[in-house]
C-alpha cells in the first residue's frame, strides 16, 4: 500500500529542528559567496562526502563551521525559508524550531541579525504556506552560565516573539545543572523550557533535566530507556520525546534504523514524536525521519497517526490550535 503517501498527507508538526542544521551545501556555497566568505570545501559533493560523524562532537564542529557563511538578517530569512519549503512539502503545519544566537554573536553577528532574518522567514512560510511556528533559543552548553544570562539579556528586546529556552551541543560534561539559574530566571520571565538530555549523557542527566530545568518537553531522552523508573515517571507525567531517529543513526548513538527504539517508546507509553535535528547534515527531513522508521521497524498506519498526533499535543500552541490541526 501506499504508506509514503500516507506519511506524507499526514499533518505533523517538528518538534527538534535546529535552524542552522538545515543549511544545504547549495545554499552554504551561495551565502559564501554573495558575503565574501571562503569555506574549506571545493564543492558541494566534498561538503556531503565530509558528513560521515562516529559522535555527537564530530558533528558539532562541522556544524559550527557550516553556520559561518550566515552573515545578514536575508541569509537568516532565506534559510528558515528554505526548510519551512521542505517542511510543508512533508507535510508540517506547525514546526517549533531552534536556533543557537550564540553561535553568531561569538563571531560579531547581533543577536537581532538572526532574530529578525528568521521571524521574517517565519512569516513569510505562514503566508506562503499556512505554516505556522515558534521560535525556542537554544543556549550553548558547552558554554558557561554567564554566557548564557548575557544571551538571555540580549534577547530581551524579542521575549515576545520567543516562545521558550532550549539548552544543546555537547551533552556529556556540561549537565543541566550547569544551567540551573538561567532556566529559572526563563521560567520567570513565561518562557517555555526544553533540554536536550540523554542524547549521548546518561540517565541522571534526564532526572536534572526534569528536577532543575522544570523541561516542558524533553529532547531526544533516548538513554532514558536505561531505567525503568524513569520511563514510568516520564510516561505518567506525559512527557514529550523529541525523538530523531536518523540523527541518532548518523551519531552512532544507534547502531541502525532496524533497531531503532521508537516503537518501544510508544509501546512503554512515552508520547514519542519523529523530528530531523540537523536535515542537512543527517540526511533526510521529517518525511524521511517518518518513512525510515516505518520501514526500518514495520510500523503499521496506527503508531504513524499516534506519532504524528503525538507532534500536536506536544507541541506549545493552545488547546483549541491543537485542535484545529488535529
Ligand atoms: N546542536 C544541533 N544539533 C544537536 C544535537 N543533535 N545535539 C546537541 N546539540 C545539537
Ligand atoms: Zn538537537
Amino acid at each position: 500500500d501506499d504508506l509514503d503517501g500516507f506519511i506524507a498527507g499526514l499533518p505533523k508538526a517538528e518538534l527538534h529542528l535546529h535552524i542552522e542544521g538545515s543549511l544545504e551545501p547549495e545554499l552554504m556555497f551561495a551565502l559564501a559567496s554573495r558575503n565574501g566568505v571562503e569555506i574549506p570545501f571545493k564543492s558541494v559533493e566534498e561538503v556531503r562526502a565530509a558528513y560521515e560523524f562516529s559522535n555527537l562532537q564530530d558533528f558539532l564542529d562541522i556544524y559550527y563551521a557550516g553556520a559561518n557563511v550566515l552573515r545578514t538578517e536575508e541569509d537568516f530569512r532565506d534559510l528558515a525559508v528554505a526548510y519551512f519549503d521542505r517542511a510543508a512539502a512533508d507535510g508540517v503545519t506547525h514546526a517549533e524550531i531552534f536556533f543557537d544566537p550564540q553561535t553568531h554573536t561569538h563571531r560579531g553577528i547581533p543577536f537581532g541579525v538572526a532574530a529578525n532574518g528568521l521571524l521574517a522567514g517565519m512569516a513569510e512560510a505562514e503566508a506562503k504556506h499556512g505554516l505556522t511556528s515558534k521560535l525556542i533559543l537554544c543556549f550553548l552548553r558547552h558554554l558557561d552560565e554567564d554566557d548564557a544570562f548575557r544571551t538571555l539579556t540580549q534577547a530581551q528586546p524579542w521575549i515576545d516573539r520567543i516562545a521558550g529556552v532550549g539548552l544543546d551541543s555537547s551533552e556529556v560534561g556540561h549537565p543541566p545543572s550547569k544551567f540551573q539559574r538561567v532556566f529559572d530566571a526563563a521560567g520567570a520571565m513565561g518562557l517555555k523550557r526544553v533540554a536536550h538530555a540523554g542524547e549521548e549523557g546518561p540517565p541522571e542527566y534526564v532526572r536534572e533535566a526534569l528536577d532543575l530545568l522544570h523541561i516542558d518537553r524533553l529532547d531526544h531522552g533516548n538513554r532514558s530507556l536505561e531505567d525503568p523508573q524513569l520511563v514510568t515517571r516520564l510516561a505518567r507525567g506525559g512527557m514529550t520525546l523529541t525523538v530523531c531517529p536518523l540523527s541518532n543513526v548518523k551519531l552512532c548513538n544507534v547502531a541502525s534504523i532496524d533497531v531503532h527504539p521508537i516503537d518501544r517508546m510508544l509501546k512503554l507509553g512515552l508520547r514519542a514524536t519523529v523530528n530531523s535535528d540537523d536535515p542537512a547534515y543527517f540526511g533526510g527531513y521529517i518525511g524521511d525521519n517518518y518513512r525510515a522508521v516505518a520501514r526500518g521497524r514495520g510500523l503499521g498506519r496506527d503508531a504513524i497517526v499516534t506519532l504524528a498526533r503525538n507532534s500536536f499535543l506536544g507541541s506549545f500552541l493552545a488547546d483549541d490550535a491543537v485542535a484545529a490541526h488535529l
